[in-house]
């Protein structure tokens, strides 16, 4: 193979279905993710289970933004798991999409990639998601969460404290989102039904919150932020669930001071804050798979043998 790129997963940090209403979203990259080493070929030809239907959106999406019909061989390798509420799909597309730009030779703006991509996520699977992981997947920067205002896909990175450890634990529970209320969530909140749409209002002012708190260094306002955006979730929105709330409590219970569910929702994980010396503590007690998060920047390219460039 002669290149590889890699792109990461995330985790939200707060801006929970708020991304396709055009509201405010505070993702970070993380050091999980899915690498693609390929070169030049004739087709298509990738070896990722189940990821056949994304793969080939991505290349419609491409196609349609002028791209040449050059095809590549590839094997892809994740240690990002799927469904967990951390990206999986759109790490993919982003892997998948920064191989076909290159052996194309084709440049984009990373917003423009992520848009493609969230594209091709419908199209391939018909989830209706908004530009969420796509551009934490292309944008992240280690170090910084980054605050994306989904509307005028204006941005900034906020820096991430040093004293606070971010954990992932991901509940086991999968339900693909396609298969789950996420468009049905979408479809409510277009039609104005009121507890979704005070889910938004409060999850956006949250955003706002949660920035101006890691701004002025006060980490003892994450804990209420989380608390109010988790409780919107399973309240107003109801995607949450029993398991997730569980969860929840016992990542306080075991020292975090601040939980909340992370990604779609209807399963998957949660994220929770813990003073660095804690957070191993925290996982052992948590009793499922997790991980203490480092931020990580966005998705690079490779040349075999070269340095890194940025996408
Ligand atoms: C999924 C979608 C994102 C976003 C989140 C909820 O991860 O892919 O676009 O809507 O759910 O915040």
């Amino acid at each position: 193979m002669t290149a590889t790129v890699r792109a990461p997963g995330r985790v939200n940090l707060i801006g929970e279905h708020t991304d396709y209403s055009g509201g405010l979203v505070l993702p970070v990259a993380i050091q999980l993710g899915i690498t693609v080493a390929f070169e030049p070929a004739d087709r298509l030809e990738l070896d990722a289970p189940g990821g056949e239907p994304y793969a080939a959106a991505v290349w419609d999406e491409l196609a349609a933004l002028g791209r040449r019909d050059v095809g590549l061989r590839g094997a892809v390798d994740a240690d990002l798991p799927q469904g967990a509420g951390l990206g999986s799909s759109g790490a993919f597309e982003v892997a998948v999409a920064l191989a076909l730009c290159d052996v194309a030779g084709l440049e984009l703006e990373p917003l423009e990639l992520a848009q493609a991509c969230r594209r091709a996520e419908q199209r391939a699977v018909g989830v209706p998601s908004g530009i969420l992981d796509q551009a934490a997947s292309l944008l992240g920067r280690a170090g910084h969460a980054l605050l994306l205002d989904c509307a005028t896909l204006e941005h900034r990175w906020v820096p991430l404290p040093q004293d606070v450890a971010i954990l992932v634990l991901d509940s086991g529970e999968r339900h693909s989102l396609e298969a789950s209320g996420y468009a049905d969530r979408r479809r409510e909140l277009e039609r104005g039904d009121p507890r979704r749409v005070r889910h938004v209002q409060t999850e956006n002012a949250r955003v706002r919150e949660m920035v101006a708190a890691l701004e002025r260094g006060d980490p003892a306002a994450l804990g209420p932020i989380f608390a109010a955006g988790h409780a919107s979730l399973r309240d107003d929105y109801e995607v949450s669930t029993p398991t997730l709330d569980a969860l929840v409590a016992t990542a306080l219970a075991a020292g975090a001071f601040a939980a909340r569910m992370t990604g779609g929702g209807f399963g998957g994980s949660i994220v929770a804050l813990a003073e660095p010396a804690r957070a191993e503590d925290v996982l052992a007690h948590a009793g499922v798979d997790g991980w203490i998060v480092r931020s990580s920047d966005g998705a690079i390219r490779r040349r075999t043998g070269s340095t890194p460039d940025r996408a």
